[in-house]
């Protein structure tokens, strides 16, 4: 049975001040059965958010990182230094970071494979574009972006693939609850037939864009919806505590 998984991407956002928001979160949930909750702050704050959440049900996750060790990429982290820093997963392959940094599928490999071998739990993230969706591309975009993006050898411990049409990420607009259920039975069939039934059932699928609490719990209904990928609703313990508890 899969862990659901709710997990907060604070992109851009955020100083100490906002530690405040994690606090209050970690408190107003102790432990869901077999419930996890995720939050990725900025880099800047990783390691303050970790002492806030330490031995609490929080944990925390970096948004990006570095496929290399180590070396001369100024303004880059590797994976060990978020796993030193305290997070326990990293964001890859956002849609944000493919259109502002020009991430390719093959980059968001090489990342998840490095963040896979530092011990961390990459969370994939691929989805279409508006265009993509309305030329009837959908399925075959996201099967793409899955083949050329998730490592080798992944498993249900290493990798969660979360779905965010781009047209949906902060919009308001969100897919019908068929076409999320239709992307991400794909997904599941996909990974079955790339890993086998047992791998791929433990793997989790996450959609995001435009989750709020009055409509996590039906989206959480879906069909292999295992969690959420959140990303304004998920700054204030306020947005983010009944999204966590409708999962
Ligand atoms: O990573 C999170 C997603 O981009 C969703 O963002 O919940 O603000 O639409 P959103």
């Amino acid at each position: 049975m899969r862990r659901k998984l709710a997990a907060g991407n604070w992109k851009m956002n955020g100083t100490g001040a906002e530690l405040a928001e994690l606090a209050a979160l970690a408190q107003s949930h102790p432990a869901p059965e077999g419930t996890d909750i995720l939050i990725c702050p900025p880099a800047t704050l990783l390691s303050r958010a970790a002492d806030t959440t330490r031995g609490g049900p929080v944990q925390v996750g970096g948004q990006d990182c570095h496929a290399a060790a180590s070396g001369a990429h100024t303004g880059d982290l590797s994976a060990a230094m978020l796993l030193d820093a305290g997070a326990s997963a990293v964001i890859l392959g956002h849609s944000e970071r493919r259109a502002d940094h020009g991430e390719t599928d093959a980059i968001v490999l090489a990342k998840a494979e490095a963040a896979i071998a530092a011990g961390l739990l990459a969370v994939v993230c691929l989805g279409e574009t508006l265009e993509e969706r309305e030329a009837g591309k959908t399925l075959s975009v996201v099967g793409t972006q899955l083949a050329g993006s998730v490592p080798e050898g992944a498993s249900g411990a290493t990798l969660v693939v979360a779905y965010e049409p781009v047209w949906a990420i902060g919009t308001g607009k969100v897919p019908t609850l068929e076409q999320i259920g239709e992307v991400h039975d794909f997904l599941r069939a996909e990974l079955t037939n790339r890993f086998g039934a047992e791998t791929a059932e433990g793997i989790r699928l996450l959609y995001g864009g435009s989750v709020k609490p009055g409509n996590a719990a039906e989206i959480f209904a879906v069909s292999n919806v295992d969690g959420a990928l959140v990303g304004g609703a998920s700054l204030t313990a306020a947005d983010f505590s009944p999204i966590i508890s409708a999962l």
